[in-house]
């Protein structure tokens, strides 16, 4: 049986390297990510959006580590061989080096992650360092962090002036110092993504950060039309899983309440010549017999 070949963070860098571009999409659960290592994803982050966008919260803040080791385990039972990359929640890696570590090493041990990855600025540079010391794989996110929101005023596109776009580059290469093996850039003009990403060794990975990048990710639930409302400008819509669903559940419905479900074909049959049996000896003999 010929087996794949599990994709690597070399093979992520051969990628950059050889100029092509790395697909990331969101996952949160088994059987979306059966098709999407299918489709030939290249990566699958299992995002704290998971919040937003499963859980229904307005921000991402009130996500656990054990929420996400739970459906980042799934997703990776789903697609075995692609790298996952695995979001630690907020204050799960914030409050102490030790923490973080532990916290980091549950997404690598019981979920099965390739890389973890972690909001930060250059003042988190030594937490990136010493996760990397304990030898885990850390993406550092930069831009928009979503988990920073009630500090950056919103979630506003960073790094708009010249600046910040400078600003924004020193923080990358700060972050790729402390040891982290790959960036990504939420929300981002393209042209501080392109400084970033023709600086940087390792691979950046871009949310709404332009063509420029060394590969691309959004949320799933923004390209399949799940949500209502639009979605953010960057993502591109392919479908509206929300208008298939509706016609489906609407179906279910009428066909309920209708009585055209169940049909035969849903019904278990019982063994030969036991309705039958089960018929004479179960009703009640009429009086004048
Ligand atoms: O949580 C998430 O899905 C993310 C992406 C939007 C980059 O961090």
């Amino acid at each position: 049986m010929a087996t794949k070949k599990k994709t690597t963070l070399a093979a992520l860098a051969a990628k950059k390297q050889a100029g092509q571009k790395i697909v990331v999409l969101t996952c949160y659960d088994y059987p979306t990510a059966q098709i999407q290592a299918e489709a030939g994803v290249d990566a699958i982050l299992v995002g704290d959006s998971y919040g937003q966008v499963v859980l229904g919260y307005d921000s991402t803040l009130p996500v656990t580590v054990d929420q996400m080791i739970t459906i980042t385990a799934a997703v990776r039972r789903g697609a075995p061989d692609v790298f996952l990359i695995g979001d630690m929640p907020y204050l799960s890696y914030q409050v102490s080096h030790e923490q973080a570590i532990r916290n980091a090493g549950r997404f690598m041990a019981e979920a099965g992650c390739d890389c973890v990855k972690v909001e930060v600025d250059q003042r988190l540079a030594d937490t990136v360092a010493a996760m990397s010391r304990a030898g885990i794989p850390v993406m550092a996110h930069l831009g928009l962090r979503p988990q920073s929101v009630h500090q950056l005023g919103g979630y506003r596109i960073q790094g708009r002036t010249a600046e910040a776009a400078a600003d924004l580059a020193r923080q990358a290469q700060a972050l790729e110092e402390a040891g982290a093996c790959a960036l990504l850039l939420e929300a981002v003009p393209p042209e501080p993504a392109r400084l970033i990403a023709e600086q940087a060794r390792v691979i950046v990975i871009g949310c709404g950060a332009g063509p420029h990048v060394d590969g691309h990710v959004v949320v799933v639930h923004d390209i399949l039309g799940w949500l209502p409302g639009a979605p953010p400008r960057f993502a591109p819509r392919y479908t509206s899983v929300r208008r298939q669903m509706m016609r489906a559940f609407k179906r279910y419905v009428a066909d309920v309440a209708g009585g055209q479900y169940p049909a035969p074909e849903h019904c278990y049959p019982m063994s030969e010549g036991e309705a039958d049996k089960l018929e004479r000896t179960s009703r009640p003999e009429s009086p004048d017999q």
